[in-house]
């Protein structure tokens, strides 16, 4: 079955759909976007996506498209179109089209949008999981990571960095020294008080996870104690155990740093327990759903 692509008002063959050479995301990385999980045909915590997309919108200036419903619908269309029973939807919305200058008049344009959808082989059984490598880099990028923009370009030179050297993410680290987050997701650990640690939201120098929102609530219903604080790539090699979070890794075990073996090598115990809550979690509201 061929895909089907969402641009503009029109679901085209994705090898037909292309947004103009002017497109403001082409020339500036002017534009936002979700990744949004779908299990059994459902996006799992889609409100925490709109809500996020509304804010990423509004610290770029940028002017939203319509409502949130007609985007959720043009999501569930291209879902639908595309057979996706598990996987993944992605939406980019940026500026719109317009003779490259720096300058942007929103009143003038009309922003471009874009939806795609793919199945993805969920994570195994969080029994029989194994934990990845990842690589230490410094995080180079700029002061609003914590917008979901569509300008990339350090995040994947991180993670081609870490797969050029055989892992599966970069674990970026700020002046200090301590973990900022992933190049595609959040990072955690547990500490040797077993308490689960991860950066705080606070100083805009992470990208609010959904995941790692709702990793947090499941800890809470697990007796898990959370703390958001700082920790340095120093902590992270002594740690009990460490993982990453995101729409697409779910909780990711996380096993290596750099060449440190992480605990005992193998997926810890908080690690596993958490990601079958969330398994459990995004199977129960998408059949609600259903
Ligand atoms: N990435 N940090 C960064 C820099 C990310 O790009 C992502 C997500 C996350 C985790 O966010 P969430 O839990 O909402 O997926 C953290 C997506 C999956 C991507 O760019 O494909």
């Amino acid at each position: 079955m061929s895909r089907i692509a969402y641009v503009n008002g029109r679901y085209l063959p994705h090898s037909a759909a292309h947004v103009h050479i002017d497109d403001r995301a082409h020339n500036f990385a002017d534009g936002v976007y979700e990744v949004i999980l779908v299990m059994a045909g459902r996006m799992v915590d889609e409100d925490g996506h709109m809500v996020r997309l509304a804010r990423s919108i509004r610290e770029l200036d940028m002017v939203a498209p319509m409502s949130d419903r007609a985007l959720i619908h043009i999501m569930d269309q291209t879902i639908l179109r595309n057979r996706v029973t598990d996987g993944m939807v992605y939406l980019q919305i940026n500026r719109g089209t317009s003779p490259r200058n720096h300058a942007y008049d929103n009143e003038a344009l009309t922003p471009t949008v874009v939806c795609t959808a793919k199945s993805v082989v969920l994570p195994s059984d969080p029994e029989t999981i194994g934990g990845v490598k990842v690589i230490t880099l410094s995080d180079n990028r700029w002061e609003r990571v914590d917008i979901k923009t569509v300008s990339l370009l350090p995040n994947a030179m991180a993670k081609t960095a870490a797969t050029r050297q055989g892992a599966y993410e970069a674990w970026l680290y700020d002046g200090d020294g301590n973990v900022t987050e992933c190049s595609s997701s959040n990072a955690w650990i547990v500490d040797l008080e077993d308490r689960l640690v991860t950066r705080p939201l606070a100083g805009n120098d992470i990208l609010p996870g959904i995941t790692r929102d709702r990793v947090i609530k499941l800890a809470a219903e697990n007796g898990i104690e959370v703390v958001e604080r700082a920790f340095s790539v120093e902590e992270a090699l002594g740690a009990r155990e460490a993982f990453l979070t995101s729409t697409t890794s779910f909780v990711k075990p996380v096993t290596q740093i750099d060449d440190t073996v992480i605990g005992n090598g193998q997926p810890g115990t908080t690690t596993r327990t958490l990601l079958a809550a969330y398994l459990a979690f995004a199977r129960e509201v998408t059949e609600q759903a259903a």
